[in-house]
């Protein structure tokens, strides 16, 4: 009659693929704990980490609003009762799929209370819905990795269509979070609605490589593709000191570096441990030195 949940941070867009491609990574994560009550409804009895934003309202907080539409979708909302508790482990607003991990989390818990009653892609719909909520658009690119693991490529949005990728066994990732907030609503409305057909082109060849690196774990073919002309040159003037960690992070032998969904976290892809820790090591070092706060993770993909 209850469960812990744990669903881990996730690295929205993988550098070139905007709102198609993503990964999970070890950590951080967030913890939900649920418990089944007697008396009907959905309640948030406790939200620890989050210093005080995020809400205790049902239809507000997103992971409560998702339990409870998907207690409506099967019918027995009015007869069935949880308390949640929720541990954020991961800074709100930072590019980290913050708001993907609760909702997997929570959808995940109560799936598993009644008895695991959907598959993971039949709760997928109601995780993006926890998205739209949060973030104003429903994108799949955090909570499919969140929910799944692993790397995964939405092909379509629409009809939740969603492909695990392989994962090549070297790729680890340095990801640090400059402390500043960017909310990813905010994010998207600073990019371009309109792309000229030569960047589309280069994106696509880029995204299509990517994937057939992972697929032939080619670490130069992928160092070669996760390059994003698109999105980044908008988005990085939202991220303090953005070029100078790039350059840092490649001198350092970083496979790529860019921005981690919206921002301002930024992830350096390494196909070796050691020098993922170096890089995150450098970067804080460099940020400190300019007086930003930063919080680093290190993880294998
Ligand atoms: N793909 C989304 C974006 C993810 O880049 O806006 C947000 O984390």
């Amino acid at each position: 009659t209850e469960v812990r949940v744990f669903a881990p941070a996730t690295v929205a867009n993988m550098i070139c693929g905007y709102d198609i491609l993503g990964f999970a990574v070890n950590e951080p994560g967030d913890e939900v704990f649920m418990k089944r009550v007697a008396t009907p409804g959905v309640r948030i009895t406790e939200i620890t980490g989050d210093e005080g934003r995020l809400s205790y309202d049902t239809d507000k907080n997103t992971v409560s609003a998702c339990v409870l539409s998907l207690l409506e979708k099967l019918g027995i909302d009015k007869e069935f009762g949880v308390e949640i508790t929720l541990h954020k482990q991961m800074p709100i607003g930072s590019g980290l799929g913050s708001s993907a991990a609760s909702t997997v989390a929570g959808l995940f818990a109560i799936n598993t209370l009644l008895g695991n009653p959907l598959t993971k892609q039949e709760l997928l719909p109601f995780c993006v819905e926890g998205e739209r909520l949060a973030c104003g658009t429903g994108h799949v690119d955090n909570v499919a990795p969140a929910l799944f693991g692993g790397i995964t490529l939405i092909r379509s949005a629409d009809t939740f269509d969603v492909i695990k990728l392989p994962v090549p066994k070297d790729l680890h990732v340095a990801v640090v979070f400059p402390k500043v907030d960017v909310p990813t609503r905010d994010a998207r409305q600073l990019i371009k609605e309109k792309v000229y057909l030569k960047d589309a082109v280069t994106q696509w060849g880029n995204i299509a490589g990517l994937i057939a690196g992972l697929y032939e774990s080619d670490y130069s073919l992928l160092a070669r593709s996760m390059n994003d002309v698109l999105i980044e040159p908008t988005r990085a003037i939202l991220i303090p000191e953005f070029y100078e960690m790039k350059e840092l992070a490649l001198s350092l032998g970083a496979l790529s570096f860019g921005i981690s969904g919206s921002g301002p976290a930024v992830v350096a892809v390494t196909n070796d441990a050691a020098i993922a820790k170096v890089i995150a090591a450098a970067i804080a070092a460099h940020l400190a030195a300019a007086e930003i706060e930063s919080f680093q993770y290190v993880s294998a993909v």
